[in-house]
């Protein structure tokens, strides 16, 4: 049994996740897409809420026999994939960027479990500025992030946008 975790904040999940989840979806017999419960953070949206938007938007990608399931977790992410019997992290490198902060999360990953590899996809070239930074931003200031996040994410950034906390 080949089970991954791919770990993130996924505050809001995007066409770059789902891409990187489609690609890792051969390799393994299941992915647990972990989705991090960080309060210090401010997240746009609640753990609760990201965990509904990726099981509403997986339908989305193309799938042969992975079992995905999706979690929350807290603390270290190599304590989560150990208490989750995954013996590899997956992640998605967009542009030369993203390495550095990759290889040194990686290293430190690996020094602290030896057991659990961590292996780098590389996202279409097409979502490689795609960050959800970014799309929360292009949003509230009202410029198009069609095409970049799924529907049904744009539509739940809607909702929480315009209620009042
Ligand atoms: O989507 P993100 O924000 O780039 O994901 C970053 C994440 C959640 C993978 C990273 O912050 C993380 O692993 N946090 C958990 C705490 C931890 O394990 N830190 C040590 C990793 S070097």
């Amino acid at each position: 049994m080949r089970r991954a975790i791919f770990p993130g904040s996924f505050d809001p999940p995007t066409n770059g996740h789902l891409d990187i989840i489609e690609r890792s979806l051969p390799l393994f017999d299941e992915i647990i897409i972990a989705i991090l419960n960080n309060p210090d953070k401010h997240p746009l949206f609640t753990v609760e809420e990201r965990c509904d938007m990726i099981r509403e938007i997986l339908p989305l990608v193309k799938n042969g026999k992975c079992e995905i399931r999706v979690d929350s977790f807290s603390g270290l992410t190599v304590d989560f994939a150990k208490k989750s019997n995954a013996t590899a992290i997956v992640r998605g490198i967009r542009a030369v960027s993203d390495y550095e902060y990759e290889l040194r999360m990686a290293l430190m990953n690996r020094r602290l479990d030896p057991e659990v590899e961590t292996g780098f996809l590389m996202a279409d070239e097409e979502y490689s500025y795609v960050s959800s930074t970014l799309m929360k931003q292009v949003f509230m200031l009202g410029g198009r992030v069609a095409g970049l996040i799924p529907e049904l994410v744009e539509k739940r950034m809607r909702e929480k946008l315009s209620t009042p906390e």
